[in-house]
């Protein structure tokens, strides 16, 4: 059996010919049809503060994992676009969508109307509300027992806003910090006496600091919040597609897969119902 006497053959020559290759190709001339190069994609640049476990974080070998990052991951494979994710500080994150270093901002990225008028918002993703962790003796019940007491917060969150409410904007007794995970510290080590945050990551670390024995203490008075994905505002073709692939990732089950992997259950209400 030789290749020559394959072609030879009656049902060989009909299928090569049903290809369009009755012959052997001739060699590529400059004159040859060259297939249309793809158009490069486009792949957005998705900054996040990843020190918010369990909405963004960096794992043992630094990759950046989270609620969030699965829930962008989905909704750009839905919306068809392609995403890579860049760790960026939470403060002057803002300004990276106004220098264009930045496309998409995840990071439990609070709603609120004095941010949707330098940035625009995708639809709610996520309800949230803020929380205040103590140590396990603490006597505080509520939000009004924090008054004669020093607080800890992450600069410029909502949590900044309700205790610079409370306490005063340039009250000494207020500590900022540039990220959650330090103001939890400085309880731990007995610096303040409550951190006001939002639920999710007080809950994940009380629950996975158990020697450090906090408690965490709900406060009805705090208003609902809801997380949203932000763009550079007036990038309205890129919202409308994030916008499409949440749609679609809330229809699908997709969203309630992955809230299932990063809460242990589907949620009880759709994002923004509340
Ligand atoms: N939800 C709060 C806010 O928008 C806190 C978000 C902080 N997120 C972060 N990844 N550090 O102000």
């Amino acid at each position: 059996f030789t290749l020559g006497a394959a072609l030879a053959t009656p049902l060989l020559a009909t299928l090569l010919s049903a290809c369009g290759r009755t012959e052997a190709p001739a060699a590529p001339t400059a004159s040859a049809p060259t297939p249309a190069a793809a158009p490069a994609a486009r792949i957005y640049t998705v900054g996040t503060d990843a020190v918010y476990a369990p909405f963004e974080f960096q794992n043992e070998r630094g990759e950046i994992q989270g609620f969030d990052i699965d829930l962008v991951k989905a909704v750009a494979q839905r919306a068809g676009i392609e995403v890579k994710f860049v760790n960026t500080p939470w403060e002057g994150m803002f300004n990276t969508l106004a220098q264009g270093d930045r496309d998409i901002l995840v990071s439990a990225i609070t709603i609120t109307p004095e941010r949707a008028q330098t940035m625009d918002f995708s639809a709610p993703y996520f309800d949230a509300r803020q929380l205040i962790a103590v140590p396990a003796a603490s006597k505080v019940q509520r939000f009004a027992d924090l008054k004669p007491l020093r607080v800890a917060v992450q600069t410029g969150t909502t949590g900044d806003e309700v205790v610079s409410q409370l306490l005063g904007k340039t009250n000494p007794r207020l500590k900022r910090f540039e990220s959650t995970p330090l103001a939890l510290q400085e309880l731990d080590a007995g610096g303040v006496d409550a951190v006001v945050a939002d639920n999710g990551v007080i809950a994940h670390y009380v629950a996975h600091h158990p020697g450090a024995r906090f408690k965490s203490v709900e406060d009805p008075s705090f208003i609902p919040e809801q997380y949203g994905l932000v763009v550079k505002k007036g990038n309205a073709a890129l919202l409308a597609q994030l916008n499409d692939g949440l749609v679609k990732l809330l229809a699908d089950g997709g969203y309630a897969e992955i809230h299932t992997r990063w809460f242990g259950a589907a949620p009880t209400a759709l994002p923004g119902s509340v």
